[in-house]
């Protein structure tokens, strides 16, 4: 009996039939169950940055999360980031943003949100829903967070330049250390370099 041919195709050189006609015969009948669809991380963290297309959307993102953190008070300062480097090879002027509000800051958990792509666990009511906002500051050569909650400081900053790793394939790390809150300070400070 002539063994079946599974798609075949009558143009492909004898070689190339041949490869079909072994895979083939190895096709028996199977189900394969459990399989669990990958995400390419890097590529998501990308495309969610590049969602945020005018300036202005950071601007807008900074503001909500002071809102939703109760802030009073919110700043933005905006240079330009200083030479050497400081166009990352295009005609853009790159800039380093400082965001500083009086709200009431991130506990361990939260920086993680900070960080993590989709991990929005805000309550009812908020203007976040999504844990997308703070990944426009991906699009950077790095960021530094100051934030005070319950009596204690955290430090945290990305490890590599957020952008430059991303379009390597490379998911940014960051670090973070916790210290005592002596001085009772309020709030956050994110300081945004080379965005
Ligand atoms: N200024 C801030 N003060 C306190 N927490 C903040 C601040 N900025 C960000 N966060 C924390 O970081 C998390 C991630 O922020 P992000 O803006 O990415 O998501 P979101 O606000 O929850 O949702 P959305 O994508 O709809 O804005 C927030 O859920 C919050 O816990
Ligand atoms: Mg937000």
């Amino acid at each position: 009996m002539q063994t079946p041919v599974i798609g075949c195709i009558r143009t492909r050189s004898s070689v190339d039939h041949r490869a079909v006609e072994e895979e083939s015969m190895s096709n028996e009948a199977k189900e394969v169950t459990g399989l669990r669809p990958r995400v390419n991380e890097a590529r998501e963290f990308i495309e969610i940055a590049k969602d945020f297309k005018r300036p202005q959307e950071l601007l807008r993102e900074a503001l909500s999360n002071s809102w939703d953190a109760n802030a009073s008070t919110a700043s933005i300062t905006i240079e330009p980031m200083s030479a050497p480097g400081n166009t990352r090879g295009r005609k853009k002027q790159l800039l380093n943003i400082t965001i500083q509000d009086d709200g009431e800051g991130m506990n361990e958990d939260e920086i993680g949100y900070f960080f993590n792509l989709g991990d929005s666990h805000k309550p009812l009511g908020s203007i976040g829903t999504k844990g997308h906002g703070t990944k426009i500051y991906y699009k950077s050569d790095g960021i530094r967070v100051t934030t005070h909650k319950d009596g204690m400081t955290i430090e945290a900053a990305t490890e590599m330049p957020p952008w430059e790793s991303l379009k390597k394939g490379i998911i940014p790390t960051y670090r973070y250390k916790t210290v005592p809150n002596e001085g009772g300070i309020r709030g956050t400070t994110i300081r945004v370099s080379g965005i």
